[in-house]
């Protein structure tokens, strides 16, 4: 009677201890959020000039970027430039603003949260290789940003047209951090290709949810860095 005592306290401390753990445990699993510092909108070369030099490039640096750097490139990519409005830097069919910017760090997956221009948690653990040609040889370059849109944004439209609002909408957004590359001394290049499996599985992608293009990004190497 009493080993059955003893035994039903342990189990019941276990199912207690399990508890309190299980919403931390749970919680472990996406990296907490990230406060971005206000981007810098007025620097930057002249328009002209980052046409001049934007490039897809092939080659990485794996060193990490100024969280200033990424605050920037964000709020470039589609960013809200009319908070007045909640409309961004880039332009989107029926203003549905179905791209959303999956950020890949060294520390785990987040999602840039346009209004509040914070990084949200996803997943916890570096998956950058999982965009690598061959995975164990290439350099990792600090930030890989992949382009999701959500068809289901789009108030109307039949599927076949909402797709290719979305190829539309997510090549803006490309062309934007291209751009921005292009000024910050940044190497950038967009990719079509990709596992769109393991991408849907790690990320929890719904149905409407379509990966659309990936861009590794980091510091140039072996070029002058803009002043
Ligand atoms: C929609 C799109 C998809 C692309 N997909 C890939 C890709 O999967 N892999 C890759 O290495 N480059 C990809 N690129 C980059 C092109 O190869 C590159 O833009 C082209 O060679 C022209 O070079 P430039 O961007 O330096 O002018 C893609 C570009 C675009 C616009």
């Amino acid at each position: 009677m009493c080993a059955y005592f003893t035994r039903l306290v342990y189990m019941m401390n276990e199912h207690f201890l399990f508890t309190l753990l299980l919403p931390s445990m749970l919680l472990a699993q996406s990296p907490p959020t990230i406060t971005l510092p206000t981007p810098d909108t007025t620097g930057g070369m002249p328009i002209m000039k980052a046409f001049a030099l934007r490039a897809s490039e092939r080659v990485f640096d794996t060193t990490a970027l100024p969280i200033q750097k990424l605050s920037n490139l964000l709020w470039a990519a589609n960013g809200i430039n009319r908070p007045g409005e909640r409309k961004r830097t880039a332009p989107s069919a029926l203003n549905a603003q179905d791209i959303d910017i999956y950020v890949f760090l060294s520390n785990g997956v987040y999602l840039y949260d346009a209004n509040q221009h914070v990084l949200i948690g996803v997943v916890e653990g570096d998956h950058r290789q999982l965009f690598s040609r061959s995975p164990g040889s290439d350099p990792i370059p600090p930030v890989l940003c992949l382009l999701v849109s959500d068809i289901s944004r789009f108030r109307f439209g039949v599927d076949s047209a909402r797709r290719v609002w979305a190829a539309m909408d997510a090549g803006i957004v490309s062309q934007n951090i291209s751009l921005y590359c292009a000024s910050a001394g940044l190497a950038t290049r967009p990719r079509a290709m990709m596992n769109h499996q393991k991408v849907r599985e790690l990320l929890h992608l719904k149905d409407t949810h379509i990966p659309m293009l990936n861009l590794p990004i980091s510091q140039k190497l072996g070029r002058e860095q803009p002043k």
